[in-house]
C-alpha cells in the first residue's frame, strides 16, 4: 500500500463507477484515479469531465483514462464493469452475461503485475467477487465484494427514520447475498447498545411488524429505485468509496462486504455478504455473528441461492 500515492484503476465508467469516481474525488479519498472502459472515448470524456471539476475540489486528484498496464502499482482495482439491472430483472439475471465480460478484464489486469486488492460491485456482486478471485488466483482476502454494505446503509437509515435517531448509533446488518434472498440478523440488532427485539417488547417501544417491513422495504429498494429511475448509483457509489477509505486509511472498521466464506457460518467456497473488519490488507477478519435458528437457516439457505447460481456456470 503506497500511502503517498493512492492509485486506484476504476474498470467501467457507466454511472456506478463515475458516481464511485465522483464520490472519491469530493471526499479526497485517493491522489491517482485511472478510467478504463471499453468504450476508449468514455474514459477519455469522463477523465475530462472531473479534470474541469479539480479548480472547485480541494483535492488534487491525478485523473486519467488508461490502460490494463496502469493497473501494475495500483493499490485498489475496483470492478464495476457489465450490464446493470433493468426493471423487472434479479441480479442473478445479470450473471451469464457479466461472467463473459469478466473474463475479458481480469486476464489483463493479473497480467499488468497488480499485486493490489480487487474492489468488486458489478452484479450479481457476491458471484462475480467469487469469479474474480478464482479468475486471479489472489488470496480471497484481497478480492472483495460491496456485499451487503448498501443494504446496511439501507437498514440504518430507514431505522434512523423509524426511531428519529442519527444512523450512525443504529448497529443493525443485512448479511447474506445481495440480493433477493438478504436479510436482517434482528437478533443482533441494536439501537446504540439495546437490542431492537428489546424495544419491541416494551410498550411504546416498536412494532416488530414495522421492523419486518422495515426489512422488506431495504430488500426491494433497488427495484423501487429503478423503476423510478432506471437505475441505482449513488448509494452504491458512496459505498464503495466507504470502503476505499477503510482500505487506504487502514481503518480496522466494520464492514457487511462480501467476503470469502471458509467455514465461518458453516459455510465454505462462498462469497457472502457478513461484517467483515476492513483494513490495508482487504478482509483482515470475517466476524461470525451469534445467529439465531432462524437467522442461521436463511443465512444457509442465501449461501445455497449463490452456490447453485455458480454452479451453473461450469466456469
Ligand atoms: C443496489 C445495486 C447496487 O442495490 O445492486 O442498488
Amino acid at each position: 500500500m503506497n500511502t503517498d500515492n493512492r492509485k486506484v484503476v476504476l474498470i467501467g465508467t457507466g454511472m456506478v463507477g463515475m458516481s464511485y469516481a465522483y464520490a472519491l474525488l469530493n471526499q479526497n479519498a485517493c491522489d491517482e484515479l485511472v478510467l478504463i472502459d471499453v468504450d476508449k472515448e468514455r474514459a477519455r470524456g469522463e477523465a475530462m469531465d472531473l479534470n474541469h471539476g479539480l479548480a472547485f475540489s480541494s483535492s488534487h486528484m491525478k485523473i486519467y483514462a488508461g490502460e490494463y498496464k496502469d493497473c501494475e502499482n495500483a493499490d485498489i482495482v475496483v470492478i464495476c464493469a457489465g450490464v446493470a439491472q433493468k426493471p423487472g430483472e434479479s441480479r442473478l439475471d445479470l450473471l451469464t452475461r457479466n461472467t463473459e465480460v469478466f473474463r475479458s478484464i481480469i486476464g489483463p489486469i493479473t497480467e499488468s503485475g497488480f499485486n493490489g486488492i480487487f474492489l468488486v460491485a458489478t452484479n450479481p456482486v457476491d458471484i462475480m467477487t467469487l469469479i474474480t478471485a478464482k479468475l486471479s488466483g489472489f488470496n480471497p482476502r484481497r478480492v472483495l465484494g460491496t456485499g451487503t454494505a448498501l443494504d446496511t446503509a439501507r437498514l440504518r437509515y430507514m431505522l434512523g427514520e423509524y426511531f428519529n435517531v442519527d444512523p450512525r448509533n443504529m448497529h443493525a446488518y443485512v448479511i447474506g447475498e445481495h440480493g433477493d434472498s438478504e436479510f436482517v440478523a434482528w437478533s443482533q440488532a441494536m439501537l446504540a447498545t439495546k437490542p431492537i427485539l428489546d424495544l419491541c417488547g416494551e410498550t411504546g417501544g416498536c412494532r416488530i411488524e414495522d421492523m419486518k417491513d422495515i426489512e422488506e422495504q431495504v430488500r426491494t429498494s433497488a427495484q423501487r429505485i429503478i423503476k423510478a429511475k432506471r437505475a441505482t448509483y449513488y448509494g452504491i457509489g458512496m459505498a464503495m468509496v466507504r470502503i476505499t477509505k477503510a482500505i487506504f486509511s487502514n481503518e480496522n472498521s466494520v464492514l457487511t462486504v462480501s467476503a470469502m466464506l471458509r467455514g465461518e457460518y458453516g459455510e465454505s467456497g462462498v462469497y457472502a455478504g457478513v461484517p467483515c473488519i476492513v483494513n490495508r490488507n482487504g478482509i483482515q477478519r470475517v466476524l461470525s455473528l451469534s445467529l439465531s435458528e432462524e437467522e442461521t437457516s436463511k443465512f444457509h439457505a442465501s449461501c445455497q441461492t449463490l452456490h447453485e447460481a455458480y454452479d451453473e456456470l461450469n466456469l
